[in-house]
């Protein structure tokens, strides 16, 4: 049985999900599309039925399951909608505009008493990823004690203000640095240049470790992820985020995409196979709805706090044993 998937917004990742169910995922196909802007969603459809209104592709019996990559804003509208209609959902990052919003759908899925929402952190299906919290994991670079983070992208559009470096962006590096390490933050603090950007945040976990981040929004010479895991013994880090180095006059070089859809084309289409595979037998993958409210959590934390110099100390209802 094929899974007859939906794609609510085909902007620039919606677009590159439905390709991806239309070219590059076993076992799933691309049913419908939804867009506010017809057109976008007709230019994405490629003969899957074209809906206008979200909700009716949510409950439209062509759709067994969901993927939301529309603006943050309409996130937890659309994820409570695909909760109310019992089908699974890969919502796009962040899993709500507000923490209260986040909370709202982890509350949703205790009362259903399973999990459908799968929030998508596609850098836990990222190789490099993988192989360091694997080296971690192993031991071989002894207790974890530092991660550094660096996530530069060429530059931001007028309208990305401030606060949304950090409910945006910085909320990669928060759900990465907790998968990677294995721990909850405990403390954060930020130091911002001029004008906002760059900005490095520094977090705590509750084993002591420390995360340095920094966010820089416009960096100019090419979209650049980078992490390195320092332990007791050793230290694991990215390698050059390409297949090719060139040599020639004289010196090396590799180039740096534009943005994040070259960067991290593989971990797309690994958490889209993994999503469609867990979706099939009826469980989830990758980060939770837990997960992604605690990474909303943060940043929503870090944002009232970064006016102060003092460390902001990070606070959470518990945890429900859904999410043990
Ligand atoms: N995982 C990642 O690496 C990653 C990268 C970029 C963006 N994102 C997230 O993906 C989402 C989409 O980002 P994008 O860069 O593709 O944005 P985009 O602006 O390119 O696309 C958004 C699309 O949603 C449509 N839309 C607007 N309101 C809508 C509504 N109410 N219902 C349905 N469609 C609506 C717009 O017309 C547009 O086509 C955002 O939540 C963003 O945070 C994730």
């Amino acid at each position: 049985m094929s899974l007859a998937v939906g794609v609510i917004g085909t902007g620039v990742m919606g677009a590159e999900h439905a390709r991806l169910l239309r070219c590059a995922i076993s076992g799933a196909h691309l049913a419908a599309v939804c867009d506010a802007d017809e057109s976008r969603a007709t230019a994405a459809a490629q003969g899957a039925a074209v809906f206008t209104d979200a909700h009716a592709l949510i409950a439209s019996d062509k759709v067994q399951a969901v993927v939301i990559a529309s603006p943050d804003a309409t996130h937890a509208d659309y994820a409570l909608s695909c909760l109310a209609a019992g089908k699974p959902v890969l919502c796009e990052k962040p899993i709500a505009a507000t923490a209260a919003e986040g909370l709202a759908i982890v509350q949703a899925e205790v009362a259903l008493g399973r999990q459908l929402v799968t929030v998508g952190f596609m850098r836990r299906f990222d190789p490099a990823y993988n192989d360091m919290r694997r080296a971690r994991i192993a031991g071989s670079i002894g207790d974890a004690v530092l991660l550094h983070n660096v996530h530069r992208n060429v530059s931001a559009p007028d309208w990305f203000t401030g606060a949304m470096a950090v409910t945006n962006s910085l909320v990669h590096e928060i759900d990465i640095s907790r998968w990677l390490l294995d721990a909850e933050m405990i403390t954060a603090q930020v130091i911002s240049a001029p004008g906002g950007d760059p900005m490095l945040v520094t977090m705590q976990t509750e084993t002591g470790a420390i995360v340095s981040t920094e966010v820089y929004m416009n960096a100019a010479y090419g979209y650049h992820v980078h992490a390195q895991l320092v332990g007791r013994k050793g230290t694991v880090e990215m390698a050059a985020p390409t297949r090719m180095l060139t040599n020639l006059a004289a010196a090396q070089s590799f180039t740096f995409p534009a943005n994040w859809v070259p960067r991290f084309t593989e971990a797309y289409c690994l958490q889209m196979q993994a999503w469609v595979d867990a979706s099939k037998i009826g469980t989830t993958t990758g980060a939770s709805a837990w997960d992604g409210f605690v990474t909303t959590s943060i940043a929503e934390q870090i944002v009232q706090g970064m006016a102060s110099a003092n460390p902001i100390p990070l606070s959470f209802p518990q945890r429900p044993a859904l999410y043990a």
